[in-house]
């Protein structure tokens, strides 16, 4: 329910909506393109970015929360860990049970590996299971990887690491095919052939989708086939240190029990971190449509065993994120609410962007109305953004929010919003980081038997990710580093373990001057109510 002073503002949507519904937003060229994004996207705000002064990508810029976590201390620094009697002996460890996890797991288990998953939270605590517009995959007649390809080039603005990208591409129908005969229910016309739609720039309709629930749907199917194999899931334990042999190779992990304080030894042959993204670093104080264990570890993990990343100061900033209620600030607003047709509108009442931009650039528009143009509407609790969903059942029919995005029906509607009748406020909000640990084709870092998969990784996106094509990677990448690692697991013979990176790295931080009281990772993220002193 809209108090008395959104009254006036909703009124303008309302009287401009017939209007509005008919209107096409003109595309912005690619210079309007780089002048907006240069001028109003996060990631254009110098004084927010630190450069490292330690490890493989020293002099690199990163955001400064995340340059506070890389130089930060271990948080088993002076603690003495017997190596040699670990607690848990397997061929491959995967550090993280999202979906990339998840689905690495399956595929090291029918490699026939010995597998281990540790996971922080519970299995399937992940950014994977708040995902909720759909999964891209060109299998469609007027379709081709080709052209996926050359959308998501053009949306990463040119810098996707093309190998990575390829393999995305051309990988995709399989990984749906493969995901639906796990059992995800997919949307289905009448005739049986699956419903695809139009993402932020994708030029085909490849989006397949389980309603708005598409990424719950995923996790749910993989988290019963991990559980059903009999694979072995360890929940509330999380890996605070990766464990090198004596040649420098991964082999292994430091593990903390999030409820005992308990640590514990895990080796193995090989380790895939699948640890996921970022968004509650909140960078620049922004809110997050992230899970609550985002925090940046798997980069800081791989980090100071010596992996290299890539394109770690390129974050995304979801446009919709919800502005208003308060209770639900950040939370995701999925794009498939613009791809069914609702459009950005200002507090006066004018169109002000194509809702279908890539969503950096539907970001920075958002932010350039709210800040400089101050065109955006006042929530009480900073400043939002009228997404006009009611135009949804004016294009398509009534019914159609019911049915094809019902979760968003339901997160308005617990606070007496009715996303049918009344437009809903959004502002961007931290969704995704683009960088992350860099990999080759199969999925392996700069350090030997260590690879990673989904968000953790960097370059398969480029510098901005299209809608839809997170739950890809996690599902391509994923099973391809499990079933490489199990297969490298057959040929490694693992030296003595070692901690000697985490003592060298301590040394360049000091040699570097860094004199700090933070540790990492960072594990959760800290919101308890900082008390004024009086
Ligand atoms: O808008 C969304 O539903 C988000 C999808 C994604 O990040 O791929």
């Amino acid at each position: 329910m809209y108090s008395d002073k959104f009254k006036a503002s909703l009124q303008l949507i309302t009287n401009n909506r017939e209007q509005n519904a008919a209107y096409e937003p003109q595309r912005m060229s690619a210079e309007q393109k780089e002048e907006i994004l240069n001028k109003y996207h996060p990631d254009h705000r110098e004084d927010k970015f630190a450069t490292l002064k330690v490890g493989k990508n020293k002099g690199d810029k990163v955001p400064a929360e995340l340059c506070g976590m890389l130089c930060a201390h271990s948080r088993i620094k002076d603690i003495k860990i017997d190596l040699q009697n670990p607690d848990y002996d397997v061929d491959v460890l995967i550090i993280g049970s999202g979906g990339a996890g998840a689905s690495a797991a399956i595929e090291a288990d029918n490699a026939g590996a010995s597998v281990l998953v540790v996971t922080k939270l519970r299995m399937g605590d992940a950014n994977t299971m708040m995902a909720e517009g759909g999964i891209q995959a060109a299998d469609k007649p007027d379709d081709s990887p080709a052209i996926h390809f050359i959308d998501a080039y053009g949306g990463g603005h040119f810098a996707a690491k093309r190998e990575l990208l390829s393999k995305l591409v051309l990988q995709a129908p399989e990984a749906i095919k493969w995901l639906s005969d796990l059992g995800v229910e997919f949307d289905k016309a009448p005739d049986g052939t699956m419903i695809t739609t139009h993402g932020g720039g994708t030029s085909r309709k490849r989006m397949h989708a389980c309603k708005d629930y598409s990424g719950a749907e995923i996790m749910r199917t993989l988290r019963d086939e991990v559980l059903n194999r009999g694979i072995t899931v360890v929940d509330f334990t999380a890996a605070i240190e990766l464990i090198l042999d004596e040649n420098g190779a991964a082999a292994g992990a430091v593990l903390l029990n999030m409820e005992t304080k308990e640590l514990l030894v895990a080796r193995a042959k090989t380790v895939i971190l699948a640890t996921g993204g970022a968004g509650r670093m909140h960078y620049q104080g922004f809110p997050t449509s992230n899970h609550y264990g985002a925090t940046a570890d798997g980069l800081v993990l791989g980090y100071r065993a010596g992996a290299k990343l890539l394109y770690a100061d390129t974050l995304q900033y979801h446009p919709t994120g919800a502005a208003y209620p308060e209770q639900i600030y950040g939370a995701l607003v999925t794009e498939k609410v613009r791809s069914l047709g609702a459009k950005l509108v200002n507090a006066k009442g004018e169109v002000f962007v194509h809702p279908l931009e890539t969503r950096d650039v539907c970001a920075a528009a958002i932010i350039r109305e709210c800040g400089e143009r101050a065109n955006g509407v006042d929530t009480g609790n900073g400043y939002g953004v009228w997404l006009d969903t009611p135009m949804i059942e004016k294009i398509n029919g009534a019914g159609t929010i019911e049915r094809r995005i019902p979760a968003m029906m339901r997160m308005f509607d617990k606070y007496g919003i009715d996303i049918r009748v009344d437009p809903i406020l959004v502002y961007p909000t931290l969704h995704y980081q683009n960088g992350g640990l860099d990999i080759t084709a199969d999925g392996m870092t700069a350090v030997e038997n260590l690879y990673a998969a989904g968000e953790v990784v960097g370059g398969i996106h480029g510098r901005n990710r299209l809608m839809g094509n997170s739950l890809l990677d996690i599902i391509v990448f994923g099973r391809s580093a499990g079933k490489n690692a199990a297969e490298k697991s057959k040929t490694v013979k693992p030296g003595r373990l070692t901690l000697d990176h985490v003592s060298a790295y301590e040394k360049e931080l000091e040699g570097a001057g860094i004199e700090t009281e933070l540790v990492s990772p960072k594990l959760l993220p800290d919101y308890t109510r900082k008390v004024r002193s009086l």
